[in-house]
């Protein structure tokens, strides 16, 4: 839930009538700083007007629109939701950008997620003890700086497995990048039994080890090396299976696991998903193992509920950005 403190009216956002659908399908695919900066049609002049957007580079892909959009019409609020692609090292400047053409907030994608944690006004505790911002709330012109992906990844877990990750023992591939780190952070938040941690280049794991054991947050936590014997050793120790990495977007990309490996006890979390809606390595080894598992269309769901929940204080009707984003990924 968004922290209590400055609280916009939403009232000037309300329209008695939803905005028409033939309107919104006119955006082009992504605007670019320049276009921010230049501030002339057809990003100023949108109807309803350009309010929120997603950072990121590449950002064409991004189903986020989709999935905003129309929980933006679901509850009559005249604001739409763009993609606007930001090259590395002008986050501060587009968010300037932003807060000077009254947008209400922001979503950042790769790469953009630790720039964006140093280029806010206001950083939100939870934020800062995961390691990056993926969501901005602008409030009187300053910019507070949040994390969905961690709580996000809970309420994903909660749906999805009808479990809470306190009582998991947890095994996270990528651990080194910013999704994995905050997945991790939370998952020590929430105190589960057992952490463990595997990253490509090791020492990222190994240092996220060290911080947590610092901070107190969770008694079993280790980084463990990437590769088959050691990963089948601990996968007999975990419950769910999470993959952070940025593999399996794509048909080509390696398997993350060891040939049968799993078991049809395991729960598998992909945060990745695959823009053409089919199912990851993962996931066609977690069926093939009888194993339960998600794709990160759940966590895009869940993240993006509770942006929409920082953004405008009210609850997020999730069942229209549910169908949105159904609808996006099988387009
Ligand atoms: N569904 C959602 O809503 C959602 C939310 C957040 C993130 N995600 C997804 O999560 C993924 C990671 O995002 P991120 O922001 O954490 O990216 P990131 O910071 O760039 O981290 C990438 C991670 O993938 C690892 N990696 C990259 N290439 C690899 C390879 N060839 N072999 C093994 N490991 C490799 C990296 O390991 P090194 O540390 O060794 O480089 C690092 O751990 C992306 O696909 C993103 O789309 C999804």
């Amino acid at each position: 839930m968004p922290r209590t403190g400055v609280r916009p009216s939403i009232a000037h956002f309300v329209l008695d009538s939803p905005p028409s659908l033939s309107i919104v399908a006119a955006v082009p695919d992504f605007f670019t700083l320049d276009d921010l900066a230049a501030w002339t049609a057809p990003l100023s002049t949108l109807s309803p007007p350009a309010r929120l957007a997603v950072i990121g580079d590449p950002i064409g892909h991004s189903k986020s629109p989709q999935m905003h959009n129309p929980a933006l019409r679901a509850c009559g609020i005249d604001a739409q939701y763009v993609r606007v692609r930001i090259p590395a090292g002008s986050v501060a400047q587009a968010f300037r950008l932003f807060a000077g053409r009254g947008f209400t907030g922001v979503n950042v994608t790769i790469p953009h997620k630790f720039e964006a944690l140093e280029a806010v006004d206001v950083l939100d505790p939870q934020a800062r003890r995961l390691g990056a911002v993926n969501t901005v709330a602008v409030r009187d012109g300053r910019l507070h700086g949040f994390n969905s992906d961690g709580p996000g990844f809970l309420r994903s877990v909660k749906e999805a497995f009808g479990v809470e990750v306190p009582d998991l023992r947890v095994l996270i591939l990528g651990a080194g990048g910013g999704a994995g780190r905050a997945v991790a952070v939370q998952c020590a938040l929430e105190k589960c039994p057992r952490l463990i941690l595997v990253n490509r280049t090791p020492e990222k794991a190994e240092s996220l080890v060290h911080e947590l054991k610092a901070s107190g947050s969770v008694t079993h936590v280790t980084a463990v090396p990437w590769d088959d014997e050691s990963l089948r050793g601990v996968l007999r120790d975990a419950d769910l299976v999470v993959n952070g990495t940025s593999l399996g977007m794509k048909p080509a990309d390696p398997p993350l696991l060891p040939p049968a490996s799993l078991e049809a006890r395991h729960r598998v979390f992909d945060m990745v998903y695959r823009a053409d809606g089919q199912m990851t390595h993962l996931g066609a080894a977690a069926r093939e193992a009888g194993a339960a598992y998600i794709d990160g269309a759940t966590l895009l769901l869940h993240q993006g509920a509770i942006s929409f929940e920082h953004w405008f204080h009210m609850p997020a009707p999730l069942e229209a950005m549910r169908a949105g984003l159904r609808a996006a990924l099988l387009s």
